[in-house]
């Protein structure tokens, strides 16, 4: 056991019932303060503040400490290209990448508390931009370049962004992904927008507007390499990110600087027992939480060395992971269910061409780990000497809260129990614990990493997670507590779907439909899928007059994928004359997935147009 980061785990467990106390002296493994605080936590639900009067920026400890001792020459990211490009840079080089770049935006007029919109693929720039902004007290909001044009627009018009910052282009599956070109759409209709920033990653010719665009490297070329680090209050807001919800309109999640850097570092070096020797490869992009706060804030605050790896994952062959684990000798490795599914589709032949005797632990997140898959990641990639930790959490939740650890027993398929610090419970429709039967995940006391509120939307963010049970934190989430206290997670009981362990709205897929001239209704439902976990499928209403056809299913696809991204474009796509709808006139998406997986439909008695069902049933 001494091995472990953690020393004594039920002594822990036993000092967490008290989280304030708890989280104020464990806190102190972690981080520094500039000035100390006055109160670990003023819990006013739904509203929360930690570390109440600290004065704080979380650069401080993901870079400043770093690059004032030993960890200066030791590196912190490890970057692969996909055209097989490499790059290391060292606490003290990624110090001063940010600092000329904080440098640089404040030539740009950026100031404590201005949104920036990141829109940048994986490669260190990406971090960079984040730290840059998190230095200077500005607002990072961080698009996944996988989103539309479209897409990005949205959020970059919802909280107002007054620079941009993204790349000429990128790598993926050979070819050229024209990044600036797509912002260049985005921007049509941005009026805050006054700068942007671009980055030189693939060379090329790019649309360019004057004044407005600059180079990344032309603007901090002259910048000095020296930034001081804005002292900041704990919590003040440390970035937005949007996450798709039940309506067609994202949520602009908000993270504060203080407990975030607390709980993703802690909850880091507990799960995955990050020592200074490991090399750490979280395999999610950058652009979604886990990115965030394990790619980025948690491991650089604990002085990680961390993989990024720009391409997809079977190009040019399926072994690519296999290769990049074996060639720096990676000893976690991070990742989803749906990538080990690929990567099982592919077979054991891929990984066995490889030395992966570096490995010692793997990680699963975004949705529950099915048996098939956690039996070939445990064989095939772990050897059966690496445990599996299945950690359970959200963009909400801003930290792993749910999880095993390398010394507490596994039930394959469970998240296990809440870690030390985290009181969560499964609740029935009264709001009172319940064993061994489904039910809504909840989260009975704040955690330091929890999310702040939904920018600019104080009604939405009670209405969402505070108003279904008192002052208690609604996940959105079914699960099943055993007898023996796991935790055993089982889908959203909202209407969001999760495909490939990314969350997308029914809603936000239908409005995308919808926006189509030629369409007059639409209704999404999720369906189970081999690799992706769900898959999307439309039924769709064509407005009168249009007809059907295979082209006009090929367009709406693409459609769906310019309006939100390449993953939210439907696998299937049925023509109907109606959808089953109850008499208010709310489509009934329950009935309609039912029908569509061939499961009993239940009482129907509510819709106003049953007919509906049965062409449902028969596009099946
Ligand atoms: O349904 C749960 C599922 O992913 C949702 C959160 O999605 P997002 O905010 O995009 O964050 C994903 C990465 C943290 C949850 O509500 N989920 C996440 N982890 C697990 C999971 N479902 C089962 N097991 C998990 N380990």
């Amino acid at each position: 056991m001494d091995k472990h980061n953690i020393k004594n785990y039920d002594e822990l467990l036993k000092k967490s019932r008290d989280i304030e106390w708890f989280w104020g002296e464990v806190s102190k493994e972690v981080v520094e303060w500039y000035k100390p605080y006055k109160k670990v936590l003023e819990w006013t639900p739904p509203w929360v503040k930690w570390f109440v009067g600290a004065k704080y920026n979380i650069v401080h400890d993901a870079l400043d400490k770093h690059a004032n001792s030993w960890r200066k020459n030791k590196v912190a990211y490890i970057f692969e290209g996909e055209p097989g490009d490499r790059r290391k840079l060292t606490y003290g080089e990624l110090n001063i990448e940010v600092n000329k770049l904080a440098n640089a935006l404040k030539t740009l007029g950026v100031k404590k508390g201005d949104r920036v919109g990141i829109y940048m693929p994986m490669i260190p720039e990406l971090p960079i931009a984040m730290l840059a902004c998190a230095k200077i007290g500005a607002i990072h909001t961080v698009v996944f370049s996988g989103f539309s044009a479209i897409a990005f627009r949205e959020r970059v018009n919802d909280c107002k962004v007054k620079v941009v910052i993204t790349c000429d282009g990128f790598y993926r599956r050979n070819k050229i992904v024209p990044l600036k070109s797509m912002v260049e759409d985005a921007l049509q209709d941005a009026p805050s927008v006054e700068n942007v920033v671009v980055y030189k990653r693939t060379g090329g010719d790019i649309p360019w507007t004057p004044k407005r665009d600059h180079w990344w490297h032309e603007l901090t070329q002259a910048q000095s390499s020296k930034c001081d680090t804005e002292m900041l209050d704990a919590n003040d807001i440390l970035y937005i990110l949007y996450t798709s919800g039940t309506t067609g309109k994202p949520k602009g999640v908000i993270h504060a600087h203080g407990g975030y850097a607390v709980g993703t570092a802690l909850t880091l070096k507990w799960v995955f027992d990050l020592k200074d020797e490991d090399i750490w490869w979280c395999a999610a992009d950058i652009g979604w939480v886990t990115g965030h706060s394990y790619t980025v804030y948690g491991p650089l605050i604990l002085g990680t060395t961390s993989v990024i790896y720009e391409g997809a994952p079977n190009y040019p062959g399926p072994d690519r992971w296999w290769e990049i684990v074996e060639k720096y000798r990676v000893t976690v490795l991070y990742t989803s269910p749906t990538s080990v599914r690929l990567f099982m589709r592919h077979g054991e032949a891929w990984p066995k061409k490889h030395d992966l005797s570096s490995l010692r632990l793997l990680g699963s997140v975004g949705e529950p780990i099915n048996p098939e898959a956690w039996m070939w990641y445990y064989k095939n990639i772990g050897k059966e000497r690496c445990q599996i930790m299945d950690t359970w959490w959200q963009t909400e939740t801003g930290t792993f809260c749910i999880s095993p650890l390398p010394l507490t027993p596994l039930k394959p398929g469970s998240a296990t129990k809440p870690l030390p610090g985290f009181t969560a419970e499964v609740y029935n429709e009264e709001g009172k614990p319940i064993s061994n039967a489904g039910g809504n995940l909840v989260m009975l006391t704040p955690w330091p990493g929890m999310f702040r509120g939904l920018y600019k939307d104080p009604k939405r963010y009670e209405d969402i997670y505070w108003s279904r049970f008192p002052n208690t934190y609604l996940a959105g989430d079914v699960a099943r507590k055993d007898s023996d206290g796991f935790f055993w997670i089982q889908g959203r009981s909202d209407d969001v779907l999760n495909v490939s362990g990314h969350r997308i709205g029914n809603s936000e897929v239908e409005s995308a439909l919808v926006s189509n001239s030629k369409v007059a209704e639409a209704a999404v439902i999720g369906k189970p899928h081999e690799v992706k976990g769900e898959s999307l499928t439309a039924f769709v209403v064509l407005k009168k007059g249009v007809e059907p056809s295979d082209e006009l299913r090929a367009e709406l696809r693409e459609h769906v994928g310019k309006e939100i991204g390449k993953i939210a474009r439907p696998d299937e796509i049925w023509f109907v004359s109606d959808v089953p709808k109850t008499r208010s006139g709310k489509i009934m998406r329950r009935v309609i997935k039912a029908k569509a997986v061939g499961e009993p439909i239940g009482d129907i008695s509510t819709l106003a147009n049953p007919e509906a069902v049965d062409e449902i049933g028969r596009a099946r």
